[in-house]
Formats: structure tokens, C-alpha cells, sequence
């Protein structure tokens, strides 16, 4: 099964249309991913809360770690650097933060409104190795670009 992705955009699309409250996107953008994309068994955000600081933020699956410096982890280093971070194999990344012993690979982007405030990431963890790919990237970039554009 692969994800639909012009059909997701457009979901989120009509459910967040006109919506500028960050968390309600977040909750929004989350419970749709979650059932959309075959191979993420926990994907949620984490919200910038303090300097140089990640806060949970909405999700599903398991329970998250509560907070993430940007000095850690998988989630911290898209935070600092503001890249997206494909990891194919958690095991090969220093320091990566072991919410679930079952993670295998995950993927995080940053999160910016459209005056380039950065609100937080998005992160998708999967228990398969290798789960996620560029096109998951692109499009995720692309969905979260629009919706998050006018999000206070
Ligand atoms: N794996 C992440 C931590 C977040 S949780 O797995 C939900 C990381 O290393 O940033």
C-alpha cells in the first residue's frame, strides 16, 4: 500500500481551511497522517516552547518523551538545523532518543509558519528499517508549508 498523497493534501486542505490555530492544525495534520501513511506507528509534534526547547505536542501511537532539547536526538537536530531528517536506520544516528525500543526509522522535518517563526517538527517513526523515502519529504514539506502559513 502507498500513500495517496494529492488525496491527503487535499483532506488536510478542507479540514484546516481557514484554521490559524497551531495546535488545532497540528491535531489535524497528525490524525490524518497517522491513518494515511502505512508504515508510521507513531508520528506526532513537537512544539517550540522556549528557546532552544521541543515540548510535546499533539500525536498518536505510544506514548513520546515530553521534552527535547535541540541539542538531541533525531527530532532536536531538524529543530537546530532546520532540515529534515531522513534516518533509515535509528541505530546509525548518535544519540538518537529511544521513545519506543521498537522504532527502526524514522523521519523529521521543521516546522515554520509563513513569517518563518519555527514552530516545532514533525516526526514520523516507524518500527520498519528504511520506512520512509524523499518522496514522503517533499510532499510532507509541500503539505506542511500551506497549512501551517498563517498558524499563530
Ligand atoms: N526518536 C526521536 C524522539 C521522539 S520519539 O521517538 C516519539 C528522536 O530521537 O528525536
Amino acid at each position: 500500500m502507498t500513500l495517496d498523497y494529492p488525496h491527503l493534501a487535499q483532506q488536510i486542505d478542507a479540514l484546516c481551511h481557514g484554521e490559524t490555530d497551531t495546535v488545532a492544525l497540528m491535531a489535524t495534520v497528525v490524525c490524518e497522517l497517522h491513518h494515511a501513511h502505512p508504515l508510521s506507528d507513531w508520528t506526532g509534534f513537537y512544539r517550540v516552547t522556549a528557546p532552544d526547547l521541543l515540548k510535546i505536542g499533539p500525536y498518536q501511537g505510544g506514548h513520546g518523551c515530553l521534552v527535547i532539547p535541540f541539542s538531541r536526538g533525531v527530532c532536536g537536530a531538524a529543530a537546530r538545523l532546520g532540515q529534515p531528517q531522513l534516518v533509515p536506520d535509528v541505530e546509525l544516528f548518535p544519540g538518537h532518543i529511544a521513545c519506543a525500543s521498537s522504532t527502526r526509522s524514522e523521519l523529521v522535518l521543521p516546522v515554520w509558519n509563513g513569517a518563518g517563526r519555527l514552530l516545532g517538527v514533525l516526526d514520523l517513526d516507524s518500527n520498519t528499517e528504511a520506512a520512509f523515502n524523499d518522496e514522503d519529504v517533499q510532499q510532507l514539506t509541500a503539505i506542511l508549508a500551506v497549512v501551517f502559513r498563517d498558524a499563530v
